[in-house]
């Protein structure tokens, strides 16, 4: 299969392209800073450079034709509340328009965990990234696509485990950015699984169980 990453130099993007190579699909990384090719190139992506607050739905949707699915696993990264309304909230439409242009129907989002920080200290630029993640998910479920909406708890750089709890709703918690990456993959293997939002947190069960429990054949 031929997929596209948006967001491909990120952690969980690296991960998720390494693992899809490895299995012999095609993935190419869309990327912002030409010092990234290379490491890209080392995962076995093709990298694609392009910064999402420049490019048009046009030149996005050139990038893309030829790809099955989108992954898009860009964020701002804590950069402000204006990095992160045009990376996660326009970026996200941008790239939900450019699919559309080039006839690509799947199309998976890495959102965030509706419960991630409560009750916590409010914190106005934590309550923008929830709002902006929220009105993306949004966003994507309103489009004629073939959706996957995959909020994670809050992102560790431990290495995975293969064990996750995914399901519609679950408690809060933490997941390796591995086993993010892992479910992204096998989601891409299992068209079944469409037009669903999944939280996931480690968990005891493996990602292909929990994956079959969400199908919907
Ligand atoms: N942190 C958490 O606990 C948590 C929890 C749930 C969900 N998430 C979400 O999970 C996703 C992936 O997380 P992660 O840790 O892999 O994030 P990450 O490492 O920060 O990756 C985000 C990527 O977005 C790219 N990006 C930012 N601005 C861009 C632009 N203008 N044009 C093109 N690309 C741009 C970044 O590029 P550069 O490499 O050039 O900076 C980076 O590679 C994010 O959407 C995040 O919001 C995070």
């Amino acid at each position: 299969m031929n997929v596209f990453i948006v967001g491909g130099s990120g952690k969980v993007a690296r991960s998720l392209a390494r693992m899809l190579s490895e299995c012999g699909h095609v993935v190419r990384s869309l990327h912002r800073k030409p010092e990234q090719a290379q490491d890209l190139a080392a995962l076995g992506a093709m990298a694609v450079q392009g910064d999402l607050t420049a490019l048009s739905v046009d030149a996005l949707a050139t990038s893309m034709v030829g790809s099955d699915a989108v992954v898009f696993s860009a964020g701002a990264g804590g950069a402000g509340m204006e990095v992160t309304n045009a990376i996660d909230g326009r970026g996200l439409e941008l790239s939900v328009a450019a699919a559309q242009q080039a006839g690509i129907r799947r199309f998976l989002l890495v959102s965030a965990f509706p419960d991630a920080l409560r009750g916590g200290e409010r914190n106005p630029e934590f309550e923008n990234y929830a709002r902006v993640k929220k009105l993306a998910d949004a966003h994507l479920v309103a489009s004629d696509l073939d959706w996957v909406i995959l909020r994670p708890g809050t992102l560790t750089d431990e290495p995975g485990t293969g064990r996750v709890h995914a399901a519609a709703a679950i408690p809060y918690g933490t997941v390796p950015r591995d086993d993010v990456a892992a479910t992204l993959a096998a989601i891409i293997e299992r068209p079944d699984v469409s037009r669903t939002i999944i939280e996931l947190t480690s968990g005891d069960m493996s990602i292909d169980a929990a994956l079959a429990r969400i199908s919907r054949r």
